[in-house]
């Protein structure tokens, strides 16, 4: 091929490289609706939950911390992973990890990665909603 035939396939190549790692803007209206449980805590809700789904890979236990990110103490969570803030108080559908865990987006970036080896099974619509809640809620 000639070299202008393979500038343009570099360029090409890069571009597709960049659209696939962009945050994708999700259709929030696919999101599992926020649970109507009031008073919902990173202590008394969150914490049990993410221990069964996410702390394998997302702990200060964790073998290897995954994308810099720890979700086992509220403050740590907040403080979020390599790619910034995955949580925003007060707007769930607009938290990267909402999206994550929702299986909506980038498939790269859905939590837990599906068939990972440790067996660790997506999250329910329930689960979901109910950290949607806690995200709405504040994130306390
Ligand atoms: C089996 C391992 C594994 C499990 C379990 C897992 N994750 Fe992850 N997680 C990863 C890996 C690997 C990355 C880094 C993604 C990448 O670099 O492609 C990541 C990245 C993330 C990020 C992005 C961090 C950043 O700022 O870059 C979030 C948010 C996240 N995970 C949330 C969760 C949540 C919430 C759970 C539980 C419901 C979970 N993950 C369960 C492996 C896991």
């Amino acid at each position: 091929m000639n070299s202008i035939t393979a500038k343009l396939l570099t360029i090409a190549l890069s571009l597709g490289v960049f659209s696939a790692v962009a945050a994708e803007k999700i259709d929030a209206s696919k999101l599992p609706p926020a649970s109507d449980k009031k008073g919902v805590t990173y202590a008394k809700d969150i914490k049990p939950l993410m221990e069964t789904s996410c702390f394998k890979c997302h702990s200060s236990k964790s073998e290897k911390v995954k994308g810099k990110l720890k979700l086992d103490t509220l403050e740590d969570a907040l403080k979020g992973g390599e790619n910034g803030k995955d949580i925003i108080a007060g707007d769930s559908a607009g938290s990267p990890l909402v999206a994550m865990v929702a299986h909506l987006g980038d498939e790269d970036e859905f939590m837990p990665p599906p068939k990972n080896k440790a067996g660790i099974k997506q999250l329910t619509k329930d689960e979901v909603g109910l950290i949607r809640a806690w995200i709405d809620q504040g994130a306390k």
